[in-house]
């Protein structure tokens, strides 16, 4: 048994097991000097309350000792940001190149983390020969049938949760119109948690997407969505709520209410899977505040529901944040700076994970 692919202790045991570290915390906090010396980490913090991850990327992995460094000491759960989509998995059809997704399942397990596997089904980072096809409806469903199957079962039993399905929506709560909605119609979604659950059934099984952080016609739709799958017995475990913020824009409203809907009326988990908040650069006092403000208001949304299970950061430095690169003139959104200097959001997720364990 490889410790770094058992499920999460049962969060039944959340309380039992907090008071045994709450114990122990205190007790080498002020008995062993090399303890005080040595910070604690956000993983230790939160140990098995909720899985604290970053999203992974390489070569950076491979070249940046101190990202792979802080990437194995601060984080229990990790996803890797590019290494398992489609144009990664699949550049030419039928011929599958796994190496560099299975050297970040290989550095989790190493690690004694879990893998958030990300993503199957998504209209970006698609391969031309898929784009440029000229297919039949009959025939992408075969395609999207063969890809889930062959990537899900190759990673059988290494990944804690997929997002099988990612950013289905609208802003307004439609279905978005990508190639596989236009081929197939909604039923794609149903099929690939079908697909997905036959090739890992242990695994559980996301849809994932942005802008559901408060309750709004988005996060409806996705409630809908769950509820009717739930309700046709289809294997739906969890929504993620990526949590891509800037301080440019409010806080989403209504936030843990939205998380309690869907862990208390449809019974699903709720993971914060691509956690980040931006700013318009440069930064001042006043944006960090705000910053450090965001993050730690998911963060304890988050923690105030047990079936929120994963608290997962969208890169951890601004080193290699994909920020810039999408959002012009916008950076600054991680919790550690380019030099690796830990930010104020950094202590307050800190806190926020000791707090909910009782300190
Ligand atoms: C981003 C990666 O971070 C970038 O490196 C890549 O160039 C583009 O994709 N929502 C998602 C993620 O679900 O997969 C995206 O990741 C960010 C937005």
């Amino acid at each position: 048994m490889i410790k770094s692919m058992r499920r999460p202790a049962p969060f039944i045991q959340r309380r039992h097991l907090a008071a045994v570290l709450v114990a122990a915390f205190f007790t080498l906090a002020s008995t062993a000097p090399a303890f005080a010396k040595a910070p604690i980490t956000l993983r230790a913090a939160a140990d098995h309350t909720v899985q604290i991850g970053t999203a992974i990327g390489l070569p950076q992995l491979d070249n940046d000792p101190t990202y792979r460094a802080l990437a194995g000491s601060q984080f229990n759960s990790v996803t890797p940001e590019n290494a398992m989509k489609w144009d990664a998995i699949e550049p030419q059809r039928g011929v599958y190149t796994y190496a560099a997704a299975d050297e970040i399942v290989a550095f989790a397990r190493a690690h004694d983390q879990q893998v958030h596997g990300h993503t199957l089904v998504w209209h970006n980072q698609l391969p031309s020969w898929l784009t440029g096809g000229t297919f039949t409806a009959a025939e992408l469903r075969v395609i999207l049938r063969q890809h889930i199957i062959s990537e899900v079962s190759h990673f059988r039993g290494k990944i804690y949760a997929w997002d099988v399905v990612n950013e289905p929506f609208n802003e307004d709560g439609t279905y978005r119109q990508t190639m596989w909605f236009q081929a197939l119609g909604p039923s794609y979604i149903a099929d690939a948690l079908r697909w997905a659950h036959q090739a890992d059934p242990q695994a559980k099984l996301y849809i994932n997407d942005y802008n559901i952080e408060g309750i709004n016609p988005k996060s409806t739709a996705m409630y809908n969505l769950v509820k009717s799958l739930r309700a046709q017995g289809v294997p739906v475990s969890g929504v993620g709520i990526q949590g891509h913020l800037g301080t440019q824009y409010g806080f989403p409203g209504d936030i843990a209410q939205n998380i309690q809907r869907f862990t208390h009326r449809l019974g699903v988990q709720v993971g914060i899977t691509e956690l980040d908040v931006r700013s318009i650069l440069p930064v001042d006092a006043t944006k960090l505040a705000t910053q450090t403000d965001y993050y730690n208001r998911v963060v304890e949304a988050c923690l105030a529901d047990a079936r929120c299970v994963n608290i997962t950061v969208w890169g951890f430095t601004d080193k290699y944040s994909w920020v810039p690169s999408v959002f012009a003139g916008q950076g600054a959104a991680d919790i550690y700076d380019e030099n690796y200097v830990a930010k104020p959001a950094y202590f307050a997720i800190l806190r926020d994970l000791l707090a909910a364990r009782g300190h």
